[in-house]
């Protein structure tokens, strides 16, 4: 084994620059790249500013950070990797280096502190925001696989909706709760999400704009089969269309009972919207008459017309008998289990009469 000459100082400060100035271009390009990329939906409520804020100086500071392993370790891997005749050849014997070693502790603990800092300052301060001025109620409630938003409706009491509706430039204090599992109540154009976690309320605070619109509301916790199709939307409505949304329901059939059970109920459109249990159908199926627009299931205008008694029927009390092609299995409850004879009869009926007007 022939005696190797170390490394001449020179060559070694050689190298580190050659290292350092590939890894100063990549970082900067990194940026660039990383800057490009439209990583979000369009914001629609005041916090949405500093969190995009947060996240770009994240990735100024992360992509970095990143670059300059990658380029030590291909460095390193290229620069002094094995050749033909050393394969029995030793590395020089090296015990550590103190200096270098508190440096590379000393930076990235200091980097993580202040992000964690200013983390801390930007979700606790937009939060306050929200807080500070007069607040609209509402209370979001998960469950498989489906949110139901209540209101306080024109009498006081509370009413239900499928989906969420917001008057603009309003700060807003969602008090999320879970009927069965863990779900996340994530509204991605508001770039705010919180667990809803069975037992207890958690809460979330939002400030809309004034950018009307429909955004998704998505869960963001595996709860199940169905966790995919937990969709529906929050629409950014002008004042006026959500005051006569929110007369809407208070006076819809079952409104102002919030949630409650199918008991004995036996009127089709009141089990299609609100008494059918464990979930009314209106949540998942679009149905135009109970001014339904769920996409979780078939759009019952659509196929309803062409099927028979029997087979709605069936599809009700045993859904997956006769899954539609393009959706998901197990997601419908058995309604056969919860509700009686009379009312699935009641609820093919006023579906045969009305779906696809
Ligand atoms: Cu609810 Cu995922």
């Amino acid at each position: 084994m022939s005696e190797q000459p170390p490394v001449a100082s020179g060559e070694s400060r050689a190298q580190l620059r050659q290292m350092l100035l590939i890894g100063l271009v990549a970082s900067i390009l990194g940026i660039a790249l990383a800057l490009l990329i439209d990583w979000f939906p369009v914001p629609a409520s005041e916090q949405a500013g500093p969190i995009d804020t947060l996240w770009d100086v994240l990735l100024i500071a992360s992509v970095p950070v990143f670059v300059l392993v990658e380029t030590i370790v291909l460095y390193c891997a290229i620069k002094f990797r094995m050749r033909p005749g050393e394969e029995l050849r030793d590395g020089p014997p090296i015990h550590g280096n103190t200096k270098l070693e508190v440096i590379w502790t000393a930076i990235p603990a200091i980097l993580l502190v202040g992000l964690c800092t200013y983390a801390y300052v930007v979700l606790t301060d937009i939060e306050d925001e929200a807080a500070a001025s007069e607040t609209l109620n509402v209370r979001v409630v998960g469950e498989q696989f489906t949110w139901t938003f209540y209101y306080e409706g024109e009498g006081g009491d509370e009413v239900a909706s499928p989906q969420l509706y917001l008057p603009p430039n309003t700060p807003v204090d969602f008090t999320v709760q879970s009927k069965d599992v863990i779900h996340d109540f994530w509204v991605p154009a508001f770039r705010m999400k919180i667990d809803a976690v069975p037992g207890i309320d958690t809460h979330l605070r939002v400030t809309t704009t004034d950018r009307l619109g429909e955004f998704p509301v998505v869960c963001a916790e595996l709860c199940g089969l169905g966790h995919s199709a937990m969709r529906q939307s929050a629409h950014v409505v002008s004042r006026e269309d959500y005051d006569a949304r929110l007369a809407e329901l208070s006076r819809a059939p079952g409104g102002g009972g919030g949630e409650g059970g199918g008991g004995g109920e036996t009127d089709g459109k009141t089990l299609f919207t609100e008494a059918a249990q464990p979930t009314a159908c209106r949540s998942c199926h679009t149905l135009a008459d109970a001014g339904a627009s769920g996409t979780t299931g078939p759009n019952l205008d659509e196929v309803v017309p062409d099927l028979s008694e029997a087979f709605i029927k069936e599809s009700i009390e045993n859904p997956d008998a006769n899954v539609t092609e393009g959706f998901q299995p197990g997601i419908m409850p058995r309604y056969g289990d919860s509700l009686s004879p009379e009312q699935v009869d009641a609820l093919v009926k006023y579906l045969k009469e009305v779906a696809g007007q």
